[in-house]
């Protein structure tokens, strides 16, 4: 059975978590401890049905919208990106993504996946706000966000401790307006 594409560029597809990924690698990147520098997946273990409880959630949780990342040389899934906390009112979301698989980070997946994702959320979600929170250390993350149009809005001081050290916490934040001019189009709504 061919895969159901929801959003195509051309190193990665976008679709929606399957069943059959719970089955897979997708697991085992919530609770490795050395793929979890910058997120904080691995905090508390998380078994099969826990993520089962969770992909059952996103058939009818319209404050999220989580996409498999899909590596087209491939067709492996190797990670995830979502739009959460998405405020219908306000018309904002925070922004995530994690390429769980070590050896496909690097290839340019995550900024093709956040490419289509912010597509996604202003052109079809008509958010009006994509915002995020990054460790202050986590540079590979930050040339992403700055390269995609993120503005640092703020820095939370010490907001994420682990394993003795303090970490500041960056907040990082795309308006629709911005997205739009980087790309040069007009803005109707
Ligand atoms: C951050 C992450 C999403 C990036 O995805 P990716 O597919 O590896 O990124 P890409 O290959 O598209 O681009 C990486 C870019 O960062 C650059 N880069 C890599 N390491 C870097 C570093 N230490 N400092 C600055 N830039 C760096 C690369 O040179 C590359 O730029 P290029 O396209 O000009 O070569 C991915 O590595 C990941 O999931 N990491 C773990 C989870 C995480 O940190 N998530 C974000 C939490 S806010």
């Amino acid at each position: 059975m061919s895969p159901i594409a929801f959003l195509s560029g051309t190193k990665v597809t976008l679709r929606p978590l399957e069943r059959r990924d719970i089955d897979g690698a997708y697991p085992s990147w919530l609770n490795d401890q050395n793929s979890d520098r910058y997120t904080e997946h691995a905090i508390f273990p998380r078994n099969i049905d826990d993520i089962l409880r969770y992909y059952e959630g996103l058939r009818t949780d319209r404050s999220i919208l989580h996409l498999a990342i899909i590596a087209r040389e491939n067709g492996h899934h190797v990670g995830n990106v979502s739009l959460q906390s998405i405020d219908w009112v306000s018309r904002h979301a925070e922004f995530a993504i994690l390429i769980g698989e070590e050896e496909a980070r690097g290839k340019g997946f995550g900024t093709e996946a956040i490419h289509l994702t912010l597509d996604h959320g202003f052109n079809r979600l008509n958010l009006n706000r994509i915002w995020l929170g990054v460790n202050a250390e986590n540079t590979t993350a930050l040339t992403l966000y700055h390269r995609a149009g993120f503005k640092k809005e703020g820095l939370m001081r010490q907001h994420i401790i682990r394993e003795g050290r303090a970490f500041d916490m960056i907040i990082m934040g795309l308006l629709a307006s911005d997205f739009y001019a980087l790309r040069g189009e007009r803005v109707e709504a």
